[in-house]
């Protein structure tokens, strides 16, 4: 059967690169890419798939259950790999409830679309839902996250994406809808918000802004290239179990600081600037609250089951960032005031 595949949130920063792919890859199925075009959804992003035969892109926002029936009916959906979500921390903070609406609310709203829609035969079809190792809380020096890890959200954000992962698993075993959870950690890489730590960071470096380092800087995170993590994605979507979670990760943790001061030399070198110029914007400032002190990924199950691992080590795909990011001024300046937003105007007028 060809695919009709649903993808949500297809114009952020990881559903762009999962877009791409899949329209490239599978030129027999049908990709339809649902987005509201939030601040953070872009359709820059996209220019170079926009017209390929098997692409659709449709602005509607999760929280119009009328609308996703619809959408469900006219394109015959056959599957769902969700990302539309609110995706910042720091923004989950200042407004929690955007986080509830969307990332609850939405995802059951599509949850009981998937339900109704293939209630007559379940068989074939899948609920992808695309999550986060937040979930699991914050480890101490040691360890790693599971697919058994207990979950202990601790930011509103995490809280919102832990209770979207229990209604997508309270939906297969309540209602037999076929679905599928990952939890993936931090990505990096190309179309980037320059709301997150490495995106703002590499704007910043170029503009010789203060670069803001919360807290002592001794946060630690997994970094994985947003291509690895879309690979990883089709490797689930066709080949993963119904029912069953799996953790991405790209096996590589570091230290914020450390992190910052390799991008800052990475920087002065591409950029023709003094060895250690770029560091000397590095600015402690005020801790996030509750901020998550260290997250650390064991993807043994999907490198055991599917032999997925990172196609790129840390250094060359921050330098390819780095490189994307020297080359797309242009998406930059678009999405730093704001000019982006008119771009859907301009490609799809009213429609
Ligand atoms: P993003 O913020 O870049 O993109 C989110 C997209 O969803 C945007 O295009 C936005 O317009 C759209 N959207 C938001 N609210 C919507 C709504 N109500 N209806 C329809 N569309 C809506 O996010 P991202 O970083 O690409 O993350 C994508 C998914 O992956 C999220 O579910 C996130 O929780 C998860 N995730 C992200 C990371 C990461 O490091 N960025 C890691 C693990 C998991
Ligand atoms: O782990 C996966 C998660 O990674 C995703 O689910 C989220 O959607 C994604 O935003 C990301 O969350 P983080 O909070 O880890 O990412 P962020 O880029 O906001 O921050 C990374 C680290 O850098 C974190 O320890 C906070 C710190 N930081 C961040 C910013 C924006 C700073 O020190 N200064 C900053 O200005």
């Amino acid at each position: 059967m060809s695919k009709k595949i649903l993808i949500t949130g297809g114009a952020g920063f990881i559903g762009s690169h999962v877009i791409r792919l899949f329209v490239n890859k599978y030129p027999d199925y049908t990709i339809v890419n649902l987005d509201a075009l939030t601040y953070a959804g872009n359709l820059e992003n996209l220019k170079d798939v926009e017209e390929k035969s098997n692409y659709r892109f449709v602005k509607a926002n999760i929280l119009d259950a009328s609308l996703l029936e619809q959408i469900f009916n006219e394109y015959q959906i056959t599957d769902v790999i969700h990302l539309a979500a609110e995706s910042h921390v720091d923004r989950s903070i200042l407004s929690p409830l955007d986080f509830v609406y969307t990332n609850i609310i939405g995802t059951v709203n599509l949850l009981n679309t998937a339900k109704k829609f293939w209630s007559g035969n379940m068989e074939g079809h899948l609920f992808y839902h695309i999550s986060t190792d937040e979930v699991f809380g914050s480890l101490g020096d040691t360890g790693f996250f599971t697919e058994t890890t207990a979950y202990d959200p601790r930011s509103p954000y995490s809280a919102s994406k832990a209770s979207s992962d229990h209604f997508v698993r309270a939906y297969h075993e309540t209602y037999h809808l076929p679905t599928i959870v990952s939890n993936c950690s931090n990505n990096y890489g190309p179309n980037h918000f320059p709301e997150k730590l490495i995106p703002l960071f590499i704007h910043n470096i170029l503009e010789k802004k203060p670069l803001p380092v919360y807290g002592d800087g001794l946060y630690t995170r997994d970094w994985l290239y947003v291509k690895d993590h879309a690979r990883a994605i089709d490797t689930i979507f066709h080949q993963g179990k119904a029912g069953e979670t799996y953790n991405i990760g790209g096996f590589n943790e570091w230290k914020n600081i450390d992190l910052v001061k390799l991008l800052c030399a990475l920087m002065d070198e591409k950029l023709g600037r003094v060895k250690g110029e770029s560091e000397q914007l590095i600015t402690y400032v005020k801790d996030r609250p509750g901020h998550d002190r260290r997250y650390a990924i064991d993807a043994s199950k999907i490198n055991k089951q599917f032999g997925w691992e990172p196609s790129v080590t840390f250094e060359e795909g921050l330098s390819e960032t780095i490189d994307w990011y020297l080359k797309n001024t242009e998406w930059l300046q678009h999405v730093t005031s704001g000019a982006y937003q008119h771009y859907y105007e301009s490609m799809y007028g009213n429609r």
